[in-house]
Formats: C-alpha cells, structure tokens, sequence
C-alpha cells in the first residue's frame, strides 16, 4: 500500500519525504486554505518535494470551469492529479481530463455506486472518505470492501486511496482491506512507528551493551 501525506503544510511534507515515508501527497480547498498560501505557489512547492502524486483540487462546480482549473493545475506539475468531487460535472470532467492523459482524484465519494461511476469516468483514484463516515457511525471500512470487490469484479484500473482517516487502525485495516493507497495526516503517519515495547526493549539493549562495554 502507498502512503500519501494529507496535508499542504510544505515543512511537514519535506520531514516526511526526506525520511522515505511517503509516495505523494492529497491537498484539498480546506488544507490549502489553512496553509494561507497563494494557491498555484504551495502546490507548486509541494510537486517539488515528491515525485509521486500530489492532488490538487479545482474549486468550481461546472463542468467546463472544472476542466480549464483542472488544466491550469496540470501546467503547474507533471505530477499534479487534478481532484475533483464526485457530482455529474465532476465526472463529465474527470471523463474530459482523463482523456487528455491527465491523473483524477475523484474526492469526496461516500458510496460503492459513486466509485463505480467514477472508475467508469477513467479516474486514476478513487477517494473514499472513511472517517466522514464513521462519524456519521457508517462502517466507512465497509465501503474500502465493496470497491475493492467491485473494482476487481471488473479489473478496473482505478486505485482506491482510502482517505479521512483518523488514527493508526483505519491503515491498518485499509491494508486488509486491499486499498491501493492510504493518505494519513502527517501526526497519524508519525504515530505509525511508534510502540512501547519497541522503546522498552530497545533501552534494554543499550543498558546492557554499555553495561558490557560493548563498542562497534
Ligand atoms: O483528503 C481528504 C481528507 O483531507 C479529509 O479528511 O478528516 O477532513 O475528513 P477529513
């Protein structure tokens, strides 16, 4: 499974990629927003920072604006995937860019039917939302399930990038669940790593080596 940081917080991105943790990056209006950047300059940055993937959503809601934003977003970076919600013009659009070559991200999907119609638009992710979901107490895992069935049901292409996520057990499961990529906030990567008996035990192997004296 490929992890993708979910996030415009550049300083962030840059620890993350430098350790080798990530393949990419998903942004959306809200985290660029917060970032207080000018919006072509952040993703402009981030595009520079991984060679994989870095979504970068349009802001209009009609089909022909949503193609030329999408296209705009493309001149920024080759490794730009233009994001677009999951309305009738988002997939008419999706359709349109994919057409070009360009990479979608259809966002904002909350059911196995819209994944569907989104695989059938040429989407190159899928982005289910699972936290959004089980706020609502919806099994958002359930749905990473059903598209991962459908979608091999059919041999789509279209990856799923299991998204709003909230803490280290939806990765985890998102991996059981066959997701083709994770996109975790920058604290719940982090937290990844960490285990308390890794600390207790790596402590313990340290006393005793300098206990013994032990030099490499
Ligand atoms: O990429 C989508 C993600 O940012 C949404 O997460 O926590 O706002 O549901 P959240």
């Amino acid at each position: 499974m490929k992890f993708f940081v979910d996030t415009a917080d550049t300083s962030e991105i840059k620890e993350l990629a430098d350790a080798g943790l990530i393949d990419g990056v998903t942004t959306n209006p809200s985290l660029v927003a917060k970032s207080g950047r000018k919006f072509s300059d952040v993703i402009a940055e981030i595009c520079d920072l991984t060679s994989g993937h870095v979504s970068a959503e349009v802001v209009a809601t009609e089909y022909q604006a949503m193609v030329n934003e999408g296209r705009t977003l493309q001149k920024i970076a080759s490794n730009v995937a233009v994001k677009l919600p999951l309305t009738m013009d988002g997939l008419k659009a999706c359709r349109t860019l994919a057409n070009e070559g360009t990479a979608v991200n259809v966002t904002l999907c909350f059911s196995a039917n819209q994944a569907l119609l989104a695989a059938k638009a040429g989407a190159t992710y899928i982005s289910p939302f699972i936290g959004r979901l089980d706020d609502l107490n919806i099994d958002g895992m359930e749905l990473i399930e059903d598209i991962r069935t459908i979608y091999d049901n059919y041999m789509f292409e279209t990856q799923i990038l299991a998204a709003s996520i909230r803490g280290p057990n939806h990765v985890k499961e998102s991996a059981l669940a066959g997701a083709d990529v994770a996109t975790v906030p920058p604290a719940v990567l982090r937290s990844l790593i960490n285990h308390p008996l890794t600390d207790k035990g790596l402590a313990a192997f340290l006393a005793d080596a300098q206990k013994a004296g032990v030099t490499i």
